[in-house]
């Protein structure tokens, strides 16, 4: 049986998640910005921050190769889906659920920079900081968590508990991952 704890409610999130969309709405006064959500992680987070930013959103997506059903990162980043339209002179804000080694994200900034964009920015709703093998950082970040394995709000394990709308730490009787 898989044991749930959560480490972030509902309210604490849509706290966050509304402070970052003012930092947003203030970085970008008067222009348009691009959220790019990384499939499918990123999905609750997306909906949620762009209601929070008052500005002209539009919304692309991008899908990369993922954990499947471990949780342990392969090391390699494959690309499964491109964004459907070109990011040139565009204000980009990569949204992702969770910042954890960087592979995924360094990956995905490279590649958005080949389309010359205006700016790259990366949104993402927490980061395992201790976890980092890849010298990046998010630029709004929401929570900086420990490093436990965590599910919800948009999170899977093996594509479950997304649908959860605390962030809860998973244990799992898998020890082997
Ligand atoms: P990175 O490339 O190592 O930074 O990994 C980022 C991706 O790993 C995220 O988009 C998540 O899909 C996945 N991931 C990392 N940590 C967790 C976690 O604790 N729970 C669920 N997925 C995670
Ligand atoms: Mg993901």
């Amino acid at each position: 049986m898989d044991k749930l704890k959560v480490l972030l409610t509902r309210e604490q999130i849509a706290k966050k998640v509304a402070e970052l969309g003012e930092r947003i709405t203030h970085d970008f006064e008067g222009e348009s910005v691009v959220l790019i959500g990384v499939l499918k992680g990123a999905t609750i987070f997306l909906a949620d921050l762009a209601r929070q930013i008052k500005l002209d959103v539009s919304f692309d997506f991008i899908a990369v190769s993922s954990y499947g059903n471990s949780k342990q990162q392969s090391g390699e980043v494959k690309l499964m889906k491109d964004v459907d339209h070109s990011m040139e002179g565009k204000n980009i804000i990569l949204v992702e659920d969770i910042l954890d080694t960087g592979l995924t994200l360094t990956y995905l900034k490279n590649l958005l920079l080949g389309h010359q964009p205006k700016a790259v920015k990366i949104a993402a709703l927490l980061d395992k900081i201790s976890r980092r093998t890849q010298p990046i950082r998010g630029d709004y970040v929401g929570f900086e968590i420990p490093d436990e394995f965590v599910v919800g709000y948009g999170l899977d394990y093996a594509e479950r508990y997304r649908n959860l709308p605390e962030v809860c730490i998973l244990e799992t009787d898998d020890q082997s991952g």
